[in-house]
């Protein structure tokens, strides 16, 4: 694998064996095979998770790493991305790991075939894709269940401006997943209709064997503020109250990308209840992005 931009343009096949070697990592049966690579781990945005979890794999796979702070780097004299990344390539950098704002921030620099681009991966673009997460889920999802077909997926939340929900649902409906989406109307996109139906949150929400949250992106809406939201009645009409939590089905696992708006998506005190996968969910991320580099460091 040369780049990871968009798990949608992976196979299948492909994206179970990212999957069945992350699980091999995590449980020991195996270790990563590729030849060390130095990466530049560059965030335009703010993270904890991806970014952390992208250092822990590098420091696991004994791979050597620098990280670009981009307030000091020469972006802010305007540098272009396509120009910042060529100049790492020729400082010796092989493999770039990025966040941006911009959706499909990738796609010019990968048109350009130069010989200097490091390898790319996609932590996260705009509202566009958010691969690595994607991978992650897909992997927590099959560590519990063991398959894809069949199971019943809901998607709740803010999924206009939800990069993760993006991946997903793509995804998930291609490996036999039903997709199902609920919260604000106004905050559906129709584009989703390819994928599954938008439903009220409390429409079946028994029969679901996986009901994934959103975070709500407020600095990526920018009337938030002026459109009167509320956190009590979001809660109340689209999260996770202790009254349907009790109502999910025996075998129902709860997942959020994280950072979670406690007591927005969901309550206090169900962000680590039984049901809960949120913290598998990070733990995994490390193994996934391992998978990631392995994949490309074997190309
Ligand atoms: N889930 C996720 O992408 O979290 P961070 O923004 O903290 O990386």
């Amino acid at each position: 694998m040369h780049d990871f931009v968009n798990l949608n343009d992976l196979s299948t096949d492909a994206i179970m064996s990212l999957i069945q070697n992350g699980l091999a990592y995590k449980s020991g049966e195996a270790t990563p095979t590729a030849p060390s690579k130095l990466v530049a781990n560059l965030f335009f945005e703010n993270s904890t998770r991806t970014q952390s979890s992208f250092q822990v794999a590098e420091v696991k796979m004994g791979w050597e790493r620098i990280m670009i702070d981009p307030g000091s780097s020469s972006t802010q004299k305007g540098e272009s991305l396509s120009d910042t990344l060529k100049t790492l390539g020729a400082l010796g950098v092989e493999v770039a790991v990025i966040r941006h704002s911009l959706n499909d921030w990738y796609e010019p620099l990968l048109a350009e075939h130069s010989d200097l681009m490091p390898h790319l991966v996609n932590a996260g673009d705009g509202n566009g894709q958010h691969p690595s997460q994607s991978l992650l889920d897909l992997m927590t999802i099959y560590e519990e269940f063991g398959h894809f077909e069949g199971l019943k997926v809901r998607i709740i939340g803010d999924l206009s401006h939800s990069r993760v929900a993006r991946s997903n649902a793509e995804i998930l409906k291609r490996l036999g997943a039903v997709v199902t989406f609920s919260g604000p109307e106004n905050w559906y996109p129709a584009e989703f209709d390819q994928f599954g139906r938008y439903v009220d949150i409390d429409d079946g929400l028994d029969q679901q064997d996986v009901v994934m949250f959103l975070r709500v992106q407020h600095e990526r809406i920018e009337t938030v503020e002026n459109t009167g939201f509320s956190a009590m009645n979001y809660h109340f009409n689209y999260g996770l109250t202790k009254e349907r939590y009790n109502q999910l089905a025996p075998q129902a696992i709860i997942m959020h990308p994280a950072p979670v708006n406690r007591d927005v998506e969901i309550a206090d005190e169900l962000v680590e209840s039984d049901k809960s996968r949120i913290f598998e969910q990070m733990r995994n991320g490390v193994f996934a992005r391992m998978a990631i580099l392995n994949a490309i460091g074997e190309d």
